[in-house]
């Protein structure tokens, strides 16, 4: 598969690629997570991966920020070989990666937590700016400001890891399955303020999910994940239309006669 230049025109100048992933291998031990994966995102785009439990998702995450050392293959950041390279390092260079799990610092209060996040800063006013942003965006987190982190509930926790990814006023942030553990409400709630992030900030998202259905509609760009290996690229507004996505992630099934004429006819962009 040719990952430049595809049918869809997912194509673009250099200078519009912010990650950039060339047959990417990671294994833990004898164990391969990821096989040959090449993948790009754009500059202001939400892109994501799609995949269920255990497919390599995570992975990609942690040997995109360094997390792990790939043992084949290239991670390229704005243009620089970033492969294998410090992970506080890579922080540096404007990658934050909101692990799964969240990871919040429980003792420390939403406040601290946030300003974490800024640590390589030194423009206070920006810092201060971007403060504002996010308790505008989740307003739960203004309130509780002064409370330990520990004391979030999950969904709430989320919203932390994500404010303060945003702190670092990053150029990428890595979003590992922000769903896990949310009930459907929260997950549709964090979903759309992540979209709004992404249109009022312009902020570059790389979003791994199970959730295929919250992710194709909150995303640009789609690849699907099977066995550590990349099966299938394109728009999200397509992927949503094809069969096997529909049957597979999504959960839906035409049945009948009509449904049936009715998919022949959606199908025609073929
Ligand atoms: N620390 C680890 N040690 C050994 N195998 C691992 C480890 N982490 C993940 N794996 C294996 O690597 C594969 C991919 O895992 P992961 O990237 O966590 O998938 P996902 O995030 O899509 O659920 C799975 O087969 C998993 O069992
Ligand atoms: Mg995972």
């Amino acid at each position: 598969m040719n990952h430049v230049v595809n049918e869809v025109g997912h194509n673009a100048g250099h200078e519009d690629i912010v990650l950039k992933l060339l047959n990417v291998e990671s294994a833990y031990g004898p164990i391969k997570a990821i096989r040959g994966v090449s993948l790009q995102v754009k500059k202001g785009e939400i892109a994501t991966v799609l995949g269920s439990n255990g497919a390599g998702k995570t992975t990609i995450l942690k040997t995109i920020s360094g997390i792990i050392d790939p043992r084949k293959g290239s991670v390229e950041f704005k243009g620089q070989n970033i492969t294998a390279m410090d992970p506080a390092h890579i922080v540096q260079r404007g990658l934050m990666h909101v692990p799964e799990g969240r990871e919040v610092f429980p003792l420390l209060s939403i406040r601290d937590n946030l300003l974490m996040g800024a640590y390589t800063r030194n423009d206070r006013d920006g810092v201060a700016r971007d403060m504002e942003a996010v308790f505008n965006y989740f307003p739960i987190l203004r309130e509780r400001a002064a409370q330990d982190a520990g004391l979030l509930s999950g969904g709430q926790q989320q919203m932390l890891a994500i404010s303060r990814a945003l702190m670092a006023n990053p150029d990428l942030i890595l979003l590992d399955e922000p769903s896990l553990g949310l009930s459907p409400k929260l997950t549709k709630e964090i979903f759309e303020i992540v979209v709004r992030i992404n249109r009022e900030r312009g902020t570059t998202l790389l979003l791994v999910e199970q959730n295929a259905n919250m992710a194709l509609n909150a995303s640009d760009y789609g690849y699907v994940l099977e066995n550590g290996r990349i099966v299938m690229e394109d728009t999200c507004a397509r992927l949503r239309e094809k069969d096997d996505i529909k049957e597979f992630y999504l959960g839906l099934k035409e049945e009948g006669v009509r449904a049936d004429r009715r998919w022949k006819k959606k199908k025609t962009w073929r």
